[in-house]
């Protein structure tokens, strides 16, 4: 298999009026931890969106864990990937219980049609454990608060152990105490052994810790800067993206 988890090439996104990108190039191998920045209206979620397959590029191609969008049975492809963002936390059904929510990231849907087969109640128990919230279960979705709903998502994303990670603004609702256990989480689950390439969407330089060695910086609709992070957070680039005249680093 490819040692690359995802490989834009040379693609151009259009949204209504909006040029997103233009002959964006980007490659992720497996085993790295990206974080992505830009400014508001960048494109960063629709980069997301194009790697989920949720959006189509006009020009170029999008490879996936090895497989090329367009030519791939995508409700497969998502098995392998887990995915947070506000749309998921918007679409998961408040009365829904917390084991079915966590059961339906097995297929990547937004809750699991019908009744939960016991093995994947069981795998469904094991991951809440895993993040400390095995005693939630059986609670509607909608009764938990912020905090306690993230980890219920992140036991969904991870519940395959998938080969990428994609995160969108996940702690955006997280009190700091939570956030900084949220990157605990993570970071226990990354450390199994199993290698995942991690793509983490944010605008708050502390969900930087200390794995996410690289940065793609976008304004624009192109890419100013992608490579070490140590080169990205004391350049130049960063600042001007942002409009940033005092001293930060
Ligand atoms: N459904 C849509 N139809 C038309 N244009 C859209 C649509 N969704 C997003 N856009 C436009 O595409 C551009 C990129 O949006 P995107 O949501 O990817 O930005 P973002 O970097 O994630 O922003 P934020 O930091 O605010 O989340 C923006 O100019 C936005 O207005
Ligand atoms: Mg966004």
């Amino acid at each position: 298999m490819s040692a690359l988890t995802i490989k834009l090439d040379r693609v151009s996104l259009k949204r209504g009026e909006t040029e997103v990108f233009k002959n964006l190039s980007w490659e992720v191998r497996k085993g790295e931890h990206w974080f992505v920045m830009g400014n508001n209206g960048s494109g960063k979620t629709s980069l997301i969106d194009l790697i989920m397959g949720h959006l189509w590029p006009q020009k170029g191609k999008v490879v996936v864990l090895g497989e090329t969008l367009g030519e791939v049975f995508l409700p497969q492809l998502r098995k392998r990937i887990g995915y947070v963002s506000p749309w998921i936390f918007n679409r998961m059904g408040s009365s829904v219980p917390v084991y079915n929510v966590v059961a339906s990231g097995t297929d990547g849907s937004v809750g699991f049609w019908g009744n939960v087969p016991d093995p994947i109640y069981q795998q469904a128990l094991a991951k809440l454990e895993f993040f400390h919230c095995a005693d939630l279960a059986e609670r509607a979705f909608g009764s938990l608060s912020s905090g306690q709903q993230f980890k219920v998502i992140l036991a969904r994303a991870l519940i395959n152990d998938p080969e990428l990670f994609l995160l969108d603004e996940p702690f955006a609702q997280l009190d700091i105490g939570a956030r900084m256990q949220a990157y605990d989480l993570i970071e226990k689950w990354a450390g199994l052994g199993h290698s995942p390439s991690i793509i983490l969407v944010t605008h708050h330089l502390e969900d930087l810790t200390a794995s996410y060695t690289k940065g793609l910086l976008i304004k624009d609709s192109r890419a100013v800067f992608k490579g070490s992070r140590n080169d990205l957070l004391t350049n130049a680039f960063f600042k001007k993206t942002f409009g940033i005249t005092k001293k930060i680093f």
